[in-house]
């Protein structure tokens, strides 16, 4: 089904939303326009995207009208080292919609994965582009069928039971990424807090984690104020994880 763009931009008549039927990625197109100073909350998507880009240099999967494929310039009142924190909200953020439109509540990986079962239905990239942040999230909708190998095994809204609109999706995406980004700039701290409650993964469990030149393994111990992750390893040491798939162990 193509996307009807227009009753997500009656719903938010003041922002500006383009969408494409096919392009590379939205991350290129929303940085282009955030270079050019196109406001806050300007949205990018596609209905398929020939060059999705993950994290960590890893290629999205963005079969046509399958997926939720957006990426949204954020002009937030929050300093260059916040990057963290905000993939710690916009994860809250997209955990909260998909729980608003299905009998589904995903868990978090951190820093970006959202997680079913052990499947990752969503995943979030978050980019400095000149003085805007990109936030690039991908949710899977209706896919029947994922790539093999890939690192994580995938899953969609759909393969788990419920039949989601990718318009009410946006819309519901949109309404949640105003909150959680308002609380950002606002109680920084309350995010940590929250992303704790809501994650699997930020307290006491196993992890393996790839890190430059070596994987380390251990149990995960929090966060900092940054909003990195902290990892007792074996040896008693805690390491802070800047970067990095992590993995349960
Ligand atoms: C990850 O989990 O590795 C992050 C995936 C982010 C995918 C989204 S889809 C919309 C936007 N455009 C892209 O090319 N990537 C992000």
């Amino acid at each position: 089904m193509s996307f009807e763009v227009e009753s997500v931009r009656a719903r938010f008549p003041q922002r500006r939303i383009e969408w494409y039927e096919v392009l590379g990625s939205t991350m290129t197109i929303a940085g282009e326009l955030a270079r050019e100073g196109a406001p806050s909350g300007t949205v990018v998507g596609a209905d398929e995207q020939t060059a999705g880009m993950g994290r960590l240099g890893r290629k999205w999967d963005s079969q046509p009208e399958s997926g939720l494929y957006v990426s949204i310039i954020l002009r937030l009142m929050v300093q260059g080292s916040s990057l963290p924190l905000t993939m710690l909200a916009l994860g809250l953020a997209s955990k909260e919609s998909i729980e608003a439109l299905a009998d589904i509540s995903p868990d978090l990986r951190w820093p970006n994965d959202l997680l079913i079962a052990g499947h990752k239905c969503a995943g979030i990239l978050a980019l400095w582009e000149h003085d805007a942040i990109i936030a690039g999230i991908g949710i899977n909708v209706s896919q029947t069928l994922f790539p093999a190998n890939l690192e994580t095994p995938a899953t969609s809204l759909l393969l788990r039971g419920a039949k989601v609109r990718r318009e009410d999706l946006l819309i519901q995406l949109l309404e949640s990424i105003d909150r959680w980004t308002e609380m950002l700039t606002r109680h920084p701290e309350e995010i940590l807090r929250r992303f704790a409650e809501a994650s699997s993964y930020a307290k006491g469990r196993r992890v393996r984690v790839d890190q430059p030149g070596r994987t380390l393994e251990g149990v995960t111990c929090g966060l900092d104020p940054s909003g990195f992750l902290l990892v007792r390893e074996d040896n008693g040491a805690q390491t802070t994880i800047l970067a990095g798939g992590v993995r349960p162990a």
